[in-house]
């Protein structure tokens, strides 16, 4: 051993003793022992970590030129475009970075719906995911206010009022919400705090438990196969490997790359992704004064947004905007009990019957068709699509009990299949 590598033993013996670095590398990465048949549907955990990271540092820098005043917000964000050094490029980052954060995470949750990796030991895996999920559109709700452009008054004005819909204490609760009787610099001030400082923290607070509880537990993979019932001598899992470096290395800096090169494609050449990514009116000051022609939410809200506008009539003497209220808030909460809603024997889609396989593949169709929906104008035909939609999105959650409870499954191997 020479002389370098025994001081550094000697200092790590030094930490380890008041710190347990090497057993936390041991325990999350060198020896995670991990399925080997992860695919590509498994890049997206760690692309998430890779975009959570982006938003945050580029998320600093921009705070670092950004004023949270109604005056000063709109000019600041010019300022930062025009005159900042790379400015513009943080802010694209920035803005393309929240729309990458949700393809990923869409994708990285729809993984888990196909291999059923909700399903028990995971379920907190999956609670805690949820709750990152739903800390996230708070995040990026909050944030879409800070340009102050004239979508970003007009999108907060919409949803804060939907607080206005609940009875007795509605109109109440939006005015506390905003901190005056309409959005205003007040409101922009406490936007920025939560977005900046609050939520931030909860995402990394989350984000860390979520990580712990897996590794509690153990990764599921494609075949939904338990690893743990075939060891080895040392107890070591037959179908593993050690995480690091075979799968950090192997596996996920190649998806990293590919990542980061389709993230500069965008970010370059598309930073508005033509009104998707960045709405036209945004590029307008706030005006209350003028309504953008159509109030719609960036992409990653859509099919939600849709499902608020289905609801067309009142109901129990109370009126379509509460049912809207109800049907958008419970369409993004019901996930939260997926693990108990699925009755199956077996975890992945690979070895589900024909009913779980229909099912999913109508609620992704859907999901995609309310998000289309979102942005388009009210027109009775597409509000009735809509009803279908926001009904199949309902069924496959609700439905679960029984369709996985009747389907006829097939047997699933005792060892994992190589992709
Ligand atoms: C900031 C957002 C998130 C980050 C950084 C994140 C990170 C990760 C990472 C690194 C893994 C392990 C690698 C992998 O399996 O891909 C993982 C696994 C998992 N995540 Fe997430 N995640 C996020 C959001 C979510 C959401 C929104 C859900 C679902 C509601 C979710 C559900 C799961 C599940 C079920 C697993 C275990 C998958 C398996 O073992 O098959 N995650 N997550």
């Amino acid at each position: 051993m020479s002389g370098l590598q025994q001081s550094f033993k000697n200092v790590m013996g030094w930490v380890d003793a008041r710190l347990p670095v090497t057993e936390t590398y041991e325990k999350h990465l060198s020896k995670y022992y991990a399925p080997k048949n992860f695919n590509f549907w498994y890049f997206f955990g760690v692309l998430s970590v890779v975009v959570l990271v982006n938003q945050l540092l580029t998320g600093i820098w921009l705070t670092m030129s950004y004023v949270p005043t109604a005056d000063g917000a709109f000019a600041s964000v010019e300022y930062i475009m025009r005159d900042v050094e790379y400015g513009w490029m943080l802010r694209y980052m920035h803005s393309t970075g929240a729309s990458a954060f949700f393809l990923v995470v869409y994708l990285h949750m729809f993984r888990g719906l196909m291999y059923g990796s909700y399903q028990k030991p995971r379920e907190l895996v999956w609670i805690l995911g949820m709750l990152i999920y739903i800390a996230l559109m708070a995040e990026g709700f909050f944030g879409y206010l800070l340009p102050w452009g004239n979508m970003s008054f007009w999108a907060g004005q919409v949803i804060v009022s939907l607080a206005g819909a609940i009875p007795f204490v509605g109109e109440e609760l939006a005015t506390w919400v905003r901190g005056d009787f309409n959005i205003s610099g007040i409101t922009l001030n406490r936007f920025f705090a939560l977005h900046v400082v609050l939520i931030p923290l909860v995402l990394i607070v989350l984000v860390f438990l979520h990580i712990l509880a897996l590794h509690e537990v153990g990764s599921n993979n494609p075949d939904g196969v338990d690893i743990k019932k075939n060891l080895d001598e040392n107890g070591k899992p037959l179908d593993s490997i050690p995480f690091h470096p075979n799968y950090t290395i192997g596996h996920d800096l190649p998806a990293i790359v590919g990542f980061l090169f389709l993230f500069c494609i965008v970010m370059f050449y598309y930073p508005d992704g033509g009104g998707y990514l960045i709405e036209h009116p945004n590029y307008e000051p706030a005006n209350p004064l003028k309504t953008p022609d159509l109030i719609a939410p960036v992409w990653y809200y859509t099919p939600f947004y849709s499902m608020l506008r289905a609801a067309t009539f009142p109901l129990f003497g109370l009126d379509a905007k509460f049912w809207g209220l109800v049907v958008m808030a419970g369409a993004i909460a019901l996930p939260i009990v997926l693990p108990w809603l699925d009755k199956s024997p077996v975890k992945s889609i690979r070895y589900k019957g024909w009913g779980s396989k229909i099912f999913l593949a109508m609620f992704i169709i859907s999901f995609f068709i309310l998000g289309y929906l979102g942005v388009q104008h009210p027109t009775p035909v597409r509000t009735l699509v809509a009803q279908l939609c926001t009904a199949i999105y309902f069924g496959y959650f609700l439905l679960m009990p029984w369709y996985t409870s009747v389907e006829k499954t097939k047997p699933v191997p005792e060892r994992v299949t190589m992709p």
